[in-house]
């Protein structure tokens, strides 16, 4: 395993103790719900599923642990879409805002809990019409419209999975992804707003199909940006005219607690993606448990944004699930937020006078490049509280965060979790905990962790691998169609504990730093990527030989993708044949993955058995300031690199 890259805050001495005017109201206020979960976490576990969801029939049994295969409150029945929208409707809340929506030009839409549910019953019907049924398997590939909630909520009512692939991957993701899946439906759009063009996706979709995803038998195109895509009849269908013809009659099937909810897949250390899987019951609970308390969620009055993608986790359980389970106003935005101007995040906010925001910390070193004076455009006072994940969140920019967003009062939580977790792990509860910054602080109630050396004993203070030492809720109930993957990915290498990939610090207070990943997974702007992966769309283009990839040090992304190319025999170096090698990656993988910089070297260092040597060659990229391009080995690569080569005892 590699050492964690990202430095450690040695000297971090400032805390943050909530306001005595916050923590007055606030939904938890003291140690209560840490010592409930502490005397029995099952029983724990149950009360919120109990309270915070609602049941078409009770379970009886709270957890099944079969290391490593939970099931949780498995003879109880529920669905996500009633728990999510009828039930708040037949409350009376019809007429409340679910949805803000505002797209990247400035159009608006307001969407009520009433007519959400109407196009949800709709849109399930149009799925029925097409064939769908329950156990099916759908591919999701959308800009950031409200069709996209739509067509998630409207699997769930009917029990087909949802498989949501983010928008900028390429048709060859699409393909793997609808392959391993077996996706018999693929839901897009024409294209979708980014940086005031239509960035498009239905031909990427047409592509994908053109290589081969033989399970599809139907596309349904969502027309957002008019751009007049090519209709290939009888497979492709306009989700406007679909839904004309469709019925609002649909009632919520109720489903098993463990019933697959949605696979989303990520990266890890090999090559080819896994397909995390989700169930119904126990997801659900957790994600609007710590959606309540953990952003201090008053659903009366609050409007709440989390401005990530829901391509990604955090979109699903904190735009989709979390949000509507717990019947509270969201914000949702399609574009970029520089279009058109640097503050379109904050005018949003000070317009619909947003409560909770959500963000990560590449999105925060970047609204500190940009400058204050953008921030100070507007009132941002109704901010109550902040979040932040995806990475760890330096010093500084939490001390940005801190001052500049929120005015100094407004409690900020750095929540630690993956899309293998579900939910929110390690998090301040914003009306009980002291913050430092940068550090995640502790697990939440109900969730236990422990920090493990090399050979697996706990560490009480100082470095370590995080792990997690009992079945939570939302865990990833495995990796789709392999379960030996499953095993031996998080589960083999810590005796009955699950291993998550990261290092860890614990200070001599008791507080979590997490330290970045320990093992081959990138983290670029809070998003995950494999060197595998990469490295395999380098070799993949016909010039390059070999290829190394490693994450380098870089200030607003956190670390960026440098990819070391050796040539094939008759291939010349040139700058512009470098370029085409990143290209060649962005084509392949999508444009999130292609390389900040293809260096090419004549040689790469590598130890006496042969293993690549990563750390030099981070340590090469860090020293040399590399920029958005191609870079012919130079002198000192070359230098550092033979240097490197020539003492190759480091493993
Ligand atoms: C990293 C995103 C430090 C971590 C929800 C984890 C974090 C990976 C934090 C999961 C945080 C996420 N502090 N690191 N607050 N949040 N990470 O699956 O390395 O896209 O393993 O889920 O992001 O990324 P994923």
């Amino acid at each position: 395993m590699s050492e964690p890259t990202i430095e450690v805050y040695e000297n971090e001495d400032r805390t943050f103790a909530p306001s005595a005017e916050f923590t007055a109201q606030a939904n938890t206020n003291d140690r209560s719900l840490y010592e409930e979960a502490e005397a029995d976490y099952e029983a724990f576990w149950a009360r919120q599923a109990r309270e915070l969801l609602t049941w078409d029939q009770d379970f009886t049994e709270i957890l099944d642990w079969q290391l490593p295969f939970a099931k949780w409150f498995a003879d109880g029945k529920l669905n996500v879409s009633a728990n999510c929208l009828d039930r708040h409707v037949d409350a009376g809340l019809g007429d409340k805002v679910a949805y803000y929506w505002e797209g990247e030009p400035g159009d608006k839409i307001t969407l009520t809990y009433a007519q959400l549910l109407t196009e949800v019953k709709k849109f399930a019907n149009v799925m029925k019409g097409l064939g769908l049924e329950k156990g099916d398997r759908v591919a999701i590939y959308m800009p950031m419209i409200l069709e996209l909630p739509i067509a998630m909520l409207a699997c769930t009512r009917i029990g087909v999975a949802h498989s949501v692939i983010f928008g900028g991957f390429s048709a060859d993701a699409i393909v793997d992804r609808c392959v391993d899946a077996d996706a018999k439906l693929i839901i897009t759009a024409d294209a979708g707003y980014r940086r005031g063009a239509p960035a498009l996706l239905k031909p990427t979709v047409d592509a994908a199909l053109e290589i081969g995803a033989p399970s599809v038998e139907n596309v349904i195109v969502a027309n957002r940006c008019d751009t007049d895509p090519a209709m290939t009849e009888g497979r492709d269908h306009w989700w406007h005219e679909l839904m004309a013809a469709a019925s609002d009659d649909c009632p919520a099937e109720p489903m098993d607690a463990e019933q697959l909810l949605y696979l989303l897949y990520t990266s890890g250390t090999t090559a080819k993606p896994k397909g995390i899987m989700h169930t119904t019951g126990g997801y659900l609970t957790q994600v609007a448990f710590t959606h309540k308390y953990v952003f201090d969620l008053k659903p009366e009055t609050d409007i709440y944004w989390c401005a990530a993608d829901i391509g990604w986790v955090t979109g699903h359980s904190y735009i989709v699930y979390g949000p509507l389970a717990n019947g509270c106003t969201s914000v949702m935005y399609e574009g970029t937020p520089d279009t058109p101007g640097k503050d379109r995040l904050w005018d949003i906010a000070e317009r619909y006078g947003v409560t909770q925001l959500y963000t990560a910390p590449t999105a925060i070193r970047m609204f500190m490049k940009w400058g204050t004076q953008e921030v100070e455009k507007h009132d941002l006072s109704k901010l109550r509280v902040l979040g932040t994940v995806g990475e760890p969140i330096n010093p500084e920019a939490w001390m940005w965060y801190h001052e500049h967003i929120g005015g100094e009062n407004t409690p900020i939580v750095d929540t630690w979790w993956q899309t293998e977790t579900g939910a929110n792990m390690i998090t301040p509860l914003p009306g009980v905990t002291t913050t430092k910054p940068g550090s995640a602080t502790h697990p939440i109630p109900g969730v236990f962790m422990e920090l493990v050396d090399d050979a697996g004993n706990t560490v009480e203070t100082g470095g370590g691998y995080l792990t997690i030492s009992r079945p939570w809720p939302s865990m990833l109930r495995g990796i789709w169609g392999n379960e030996e993957r499953y095993r031996e990915t998080y589960w083999s290498t810590y005796e009955g504990k699950y291993f998550a990939g990261d290092g860890a610090k614990l200070d001599d207070d008791g507080y979590l730093w997490l330290l970045g990943r320990v093992d081959d997974v990138m983290n670029v702007s809070g998003h995950r990527i494999s060197t595998t992966e990469v490295e395999s769309a380098l070799v993949d283009h016909p010039a390059v030989a070999e290829a190394a990839v490693v994450g380098g040090t870089d200030d607003i992304t956190g670390q960026a993708i440098i990819g070391y190319v050796i040539l094939r025999g008759t291939h010349e170096a040139s700058v512009a044949l470098g370029d085409e090698i990143r290209e060649h990656v962005g084509v392949k993988l999508g444009k999130i993955a292609r390389p900040k910089t293809v260096i090419i070297v004549p040689d790469l260092p590598k130890t006496r058995s042969g293993k690549i040597m990563r750390r030099l060659l981070r340590d090469v990229a860090d020293g040399n300031k590399l920029g958005d391009t191609t870079t012919l080995a130079d002198p000192a690569v070359v230098a550092a690199i033979a240097d490197g080569a020539a003492s190759s005892d480091e493993d």
